[in-house]
């Protein structure tokens, strides 16, 4: 795993991965969405190396049923290593062994019902305690130099607060996302007065729009303890950073980067492009590939 931020304020990261994935069907029939590949890594390792690159030492799962094949993925696998030692791959155990969390590191707890996103980060609060947490939704991968939950965790240092990821979207799309109310904007760095869960196109206060990633304050599950149904019928974090406004600041960061929404096939396979175009050991080959669909993306 890439090595973490020397004092990072944010010790801990929530994965809420307790969702069902019916959009991926039949992919995701018995495999958790999470736990498709882009390229050759699933959304959630991706995820997972993210927040150790930011400093997190604490990795909390909210799952569900028949998501066990995630609590396999961040285990040891002896029958894969013995076998990897007997063969000689030294290079293939050592990359299997080298993202592994140590233990203690993990814990898993589950979200019984699908009460929705704000629910499912409040399953997390006994794990979470008393001290500023990250959340990362493993749906949004983003491509960038550093990575987003590191560019948070830097400007976290100077602003507190509850802070999250945005990212400027059509104003079509609003209706998908959690938008800000801006009250400041020095283009980078956008301080909200409110916050909408998936308003209406007109009736949107902007369209910067928060992306799944969050570095939040421990008070932020007082407001879900309510647990208030909001847009959708679901339990909303939206809601809840809303109601903390005023008396904990809020921004949003535009981070550095591509942002790719793999909770969507679109989305999903476009990942799957960019990261192998962005990988040393494939970019080439990959582009030589692309370039026979020249033709036909002209006809097109
Ligand atoms: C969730 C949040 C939303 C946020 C989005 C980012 O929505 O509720 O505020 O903008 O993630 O991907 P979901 O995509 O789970 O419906």
């Amino acid at each position: 795993m890439p090595r973490p931020a020397k004092q990072s304020p944010v010790r801990k990261a929530v994965f809420p991965v307790g969702g069902l994935g019916t959009r991926f069907l039949p992919a995701t029939k018995a495999l958790p969405k999470e736990m498709l590949p882009v390229v050759d890594k699933p959304l959630i390792q991706y995820a997972v190396e993210e927040a150790r690159a930011a400093g997190v030492e604490e990795f909390i799962f909210v799952t569900g049923r028949g998501k066990s094949a995630i609590e396999d993925h961040f285990d040891h696998s002896w029958e894969l290593q013995e076998s990897l030692t007997a063969r000689g791959k030294q290079a293939e155990l050592a990359e299997i062994q080298s993202w592994l969390p140590a233990p203690g590191q993990v814990a898993y707890t589950r979200q019984q019902e699908p009460l929705g996103l704000g629910h499912a980060v409040w399953c997390a609060r006994h794990l979470v305690g008393d001290e500023p947490f990250a959340v990362l939704l493993a749906d949004d991968l983003v491509l960038s130099e550093t990575p987003c939950l590191a560019q948070m965790a830097k400007v976290y240092g100077r602003v507190g607060g509850n802070l999250v990821a945005v990212m400027d979207v059509p104003r079509e799309q609003t209706g998908r996302y959690g938008i800000l109310d801006v009250v400041q904007d020095d283009g980078r760095l956008a301080e909200a007065k409110g916050l909408v869960e998936k308003p209406r196109p007109e009736k949107a206060p902007s369209t910067l729009s928060i992306i799944g990633r969050y570095i939040l304050r421990p008070e932020v599950f007082a407001e879900l303890d309510r647990r208030e149904k909001g847009a959708g019928g679901e339990v909303q974090l939206t809601d809840a950073m809303a109601r903390t406004i005023g008396r904990i600041p809020f921004h949003g960061l535009r981070f550095e980067g591509r942002r790719f929404d793999c909770g969507s096939k679109a989305g999903f396979l476009e990942a799957n492009i960019a990261f192998a175009l962005d990988r040393p050991d494939l970019g080439a080959e990959m582009s030589e590939i692309l370039g026979r669909y020249k033709d036909a993306l002209e006809k097109a």
